[in-house]
């Protein structure tokens, strides 16, 4: 587990995780990239945060309530695709509650002396926060039911006939889960949640702030028109925004240019592999699959995934929200098929 002061940056390698895009949790946010100085790019307050203004006015009611009575912040469950700010939002909640933040992971807590190890190693009204917290062993989470709910936790000391359990008292904290999908979490678990909330995909407007604000930080120019067509073209995801404006900058500083215009953008986004609907190689590869190899679809989720050689979860948690989200797919009954949207735009990029 690592332990990050709510006032520095995430240190490098902060999750033991990567996510289901195969990229670092927190790699749109401060993670420096290589050889290069680390600039902190993730929002730290909610004032600096853009998007998710619903659920952030909400936020800030719960935090300004949990410190007039003094008390912990209600434990928390962000649901929604990768990338969408479940992780900045965890932070930006202990830098408001002035309280310190650990980071772990599901998989990462692999026993209840683990889970032992961090609950008590936290302070008062600290957050815990666990990604992909779907993934905990059902022992552990077993063990979190009485944290969560008693601040306790019963731990076997001994062994043979001397074998008994100890309870050990937890001070008031806030547990804070990620997962991409609250179906996957057991009915118990997501019960002692007070507070859950899904995570949206963003808007263009928004994503073009979010391109132009990571711009400024990282020192290069962007026209209203050029953030804009990377922010159109971010997949509704400020991770994605933030990768792709890393990736431009690049192209802009070797090249030469001025500034990231739409025409700058355009190119560059063209040669990363992001076409103009803003889907990847990946997405289009998913679409061209069930419109050659099984005919418009439907097509079984494991047949789609057996034939692009893809994990299942991979395509249900980062690929296919947003081609649902834009038309592109169709979950049914039978099967995933695609969209007269999907193959028009499919025609029109040359792919079947
Ligand atoms: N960087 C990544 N996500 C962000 C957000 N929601 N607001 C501002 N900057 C961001």
């Amino acid at each position: 587990m690592v332990r990050i002061p709510h006032d520095e940056p995430t240190p490098s390698g902060a999750t033991a995780t990567g996510d289901a895009n195969g990229s670092d949790l927190v790699s749109a946010g401060v993670q420096p990239e290589d050889g290069e100085p680390s600039v902190a790019l993730r929002p730290r307050r909610f004032d600096e945060y853009i998007g998710q203004t619903q659920l952030v006015d909400k936020l800030r009611i719960y935090v300004d309530a949990a410190q007039q009575r003094g008390d912990a912040l209600d434990h928390v469950l962000f649901h929604g695709p990768p990338g969408l700010g479940k992780t900045t939002l965890a932070q930006i909640l202990a830098t408001e509650l002035d309280v310190q933040l650990h980071v772990t992971s599901g998989p990462a807590i692999e026993h209840k002396g683990v889970l032992a190890a961090q609950l008590t190693g936290l302070g008062k009204g600290d957050l815990l926060f666990i990604d992909e917290i779907h993934r905990l062993p059902a022992t552990v989470e077993e063990s979190l039911y009485s944290a969560m709910e008693d601040r306790r936790i019963d731990l076997p000391v001994g062994d043979g006939s001397r074998a008994r359990t100890m309870s050990f008292q937890l001070p008031g904290f806030t547990l804070v889960g990620a997962t991409t999908r609250t179906a996957l979490l057991t009915a118990p678990l997501r019960d002692r949640f007070h507070i859950v909330e899904a995570l949206a995909f963003y808007t263009d407007a928004e994503l073009s702030n979010i391109v132009a604000r990571a711009a400024s930080l990282l020192g290069v120019k962007t026209t209203a028109e050029g953030a804009l067509e990377v922010g159109r073209r971010s997949r509704g995801t400020p991770r994605i925004a933030i990768r792709l404006t890393r990736r431009i900058r690049d192209f802009v500083q070797v090249g030469g240019y001025s500034s990231i215009d739409a025409s700058v953008a355009d190119e560059f986004l063209g040669r990363l592999g992001v076409d103009r609907h803003g889907l990847d190689g990946m997405d289009r590869r998913l679409l061209e699959a069930i419109a050659t190899l099984f005919d418009g679809g439907p097509v079984g989720i494991d047949a789609l995934a057996a034939s692009l050689g893809e994990p299942r979860d991979t395509l249900e948690d980062v690929h296919e929200p947003f081609l649902l989200q834009r038309g592109f797919l169709i979950r049914s009954p039978r099967g995933r098929m695609i969209t007269e949207r999907a193959r028009r735009h499919l025609d029109e990029s040359g792919a079947s």
